[in-house]
């Protein structure tokens, strides 16, 4: 076997494991691919890069039997395939971790983790041996969890890792991963890609999706750019830039990713006092107009629940919520809502959108809850629809399309249209950006400095680095369910916002 370059001690060969070739695939109303020749080879990593309804994730279906393409041909190995069912392309050897994340969230660890293999011994379920391999398992991906514990109280980090743990029990060939790192940190998406390194390295071929530029650069050997469907583009990672990679990707050049001008700070408008939740412990800080405050912290410290807390989602045990000076009881959503408080959850899919509603029912939905109108405006809510689609470019055929047929990403764009419609005082955005394409991601970034700049308050609860040093005017970081500081967004470097979030 030869070797044609090397990337990170790795070394790429020149078999090529899959194929497809000429592939198409429609919707109703949307060509999803178009002409579509794409391939791998043994122990290389290929990165699938495209804006928000690109094709990417239809792309990946249809290479692991969940679609079937209307024309075209797979090979894997040298020879042809057809997969009817997902089953038979795991069978083949072909892994996947999908954008959505599918678990049973009433069992443990280790039965997700086997599901459908219980491993057993003279037909009776081998416990030992389970959780004995579920422990090796997830510590390939750098998981620490007892296997006994059940799912659901796991976070979005810990599912998402499960999954990847879950895929290669199996014995796979091609790993294929839709933005894998969307929920995790910068520590586990550290150990994700030791991970990817170790798999390519023992001969696992490896299709990456990811919005985030900088992780292609550290993974990839090569990058496929998908534009409406169509391959435009192949780039070797050891000739690509950031500048290259967006301007095939969007068709222009990008001038300013932060587009932050910053707002003039006024006066307090939420206050917590020495907030106590089941995962919160004497949080107490205030956010005033015209200020991005940002608070981060690393996989359960509790920075996610904060948002969960203030929206009336758990319940307070201790505290006070002040918003505007005034008292606000908070134990509902509606509560919050009517306090002028919003929350754009991270979990978008089961708490942010009614997915077999269409997309302006779901843009104006919280607009509704807020302001009780007595008669329902359909040719106005058509238009703040409308005027949402356009300003995030939301990929979708009409605003009367079911949110369900949209990509992850656009269904995203909706959940934000909706907060952003009711113009709340202090608007909350649990990763605002998760699964946002770099062109709708400067987009939004805009939007919020245009809010701060009409005195509206924002708090953004990101894991994203970049995003966070660049947008916030202060910055809390959490460990362990406290405060363990605050940073000024101005002087705050990744190491100090690092070193608080381990705990100071
Ligand atoms: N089941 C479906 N029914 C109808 N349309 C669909 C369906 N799945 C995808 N589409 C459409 O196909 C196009 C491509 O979607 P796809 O999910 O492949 O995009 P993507 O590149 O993965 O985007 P994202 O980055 O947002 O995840 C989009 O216009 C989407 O609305
Ligand atoms: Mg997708």
């Amino acid at each position: 076997m030869s070797y044609i370059y090397s990337r990170q001690d790795r070394r790429v060969s020149d078999e090529i494991v899959m194929e497809a070739a000429g592939i198409n695939k429609a919707f109703p109303g949307v060509k999803a691919l178009t002409d579509v020749d794409i391939s791998i080879r043994k122990g290389e990593v290929v990165a699938l890069l495209g804006e928000n309804g690109a094709g990417k994730s239809t792309l990946i279906k249809i290479l692991s039997g969940v679609y079937q393409p209307d024309s075209g041909t797979m090979k894997l190995e040298g020879r042809e395939v057809h997969f009817d069912v997902p089953l038979q392309a795991k069978e083949a050897g072909i892994g996947v971790i999908h954008q959505e994340l599918n678990y049973v969230a009433s069992v443990s660890v280790a039965e997700n983790i086997f599901m459908g293999n219980i491993p057993t011994r003279h037909g009776i379920v081998d416990y030992k041996t389970m959780y004995e391999e579920s422990r090796k398992i997830m510590a390939k991906v750098g998981l620490e969890l007892d296997p006994k514990i059940c799912i659901g109280t796991c976070s979005v980090a810990q599912k998402q890792l499960i999954e990847i743990a879950k895929v290669i029990s199996n014995d796979i060939k091609v790993l294929i991963m839709d933005e894998p790192t969307s929920s995790l940190n910068d520590i586990e998406t550290k150990n994700l890609f030791q991970f990817i390194h170790k798999a390519a390295s023992e001969g696992i071929s490896i299709f990456y999706i990811s919005h985030k530029l900088d992780e292609l650069f550290e993974v990839a050997d090569r990058v496929v750019v998908i534009r409406d469907g169509c391959v435009t583009a192949q780039i070797d990672m050891k000739e690509a830039t950031r500048q290259l990679l967006i301007s095939r990707m969007v068709g222009r050049d990008l001038t300013a990713m932060y587009p932050k001008e910053g707002a003039p700070i006024g006066e307090t408008i939420l206050e917590v006092q020495d907030l106590s939740t089941d995962w919160l412990k004497g949080i107490s800080f205030h956010a005033r107009r015209g200020e991005i405050f940002g608070i981060y912290g690393l996989m359960g410290s509790g920075h996610q629940e904060i948002g969960s807390a203030l929206f009336g989602k758990d319940i307070i045990h201790h505290g006070k919520i002040l918003v505007n000076g005034k008292p606000a009881k908070i134990k509902r959503p509606m509560d919050a809502i009517r306090a002028g408080i919003a929350y754009v959850p991270a979990e978008r899919k089961t708490e942010g959108l009614v997915l077999n509603q269409s997309v302006a029912v779901n843009t104006v939905a919280a607009y509704y809850s807020k302001t009780h109108p007595l008669f329902v405006n359909r040719k106005r809510d058509s238009q703040i629809a409308k005027k949402w689609i356009e300003s995030l470019s939301t990929k979708t055929p009409s605003e009367n399309t079911i949110v369900e047929s949209l990509s992850g990403g656009n269904q995203q764009k909706v959940v934000l249209s909706k907060w952003l419609e009711l113009k709340p005082d202090v608007l909350i955005l649990n990763e605002p950006t998760r699964g946002i394409d770099v062109g709708a991601k400067a987009e939004i970034y805009k939007i919020l400095d245009r809010l701060v700049n009409e005195g509206k308050c924002v708090i953004i609860i990101t894991s994203e680095m970049p995003e966070l040093l660049a947008m916030s005017d202060r910055i809390m970081v959490m460990f362990e369910g406290q405060v363990s500081g605050f940073l000024d967004g101005k002087d705050a470097t990744q190491e100090s916002v690092v070193q608080y979030a381990i705990g100071g």
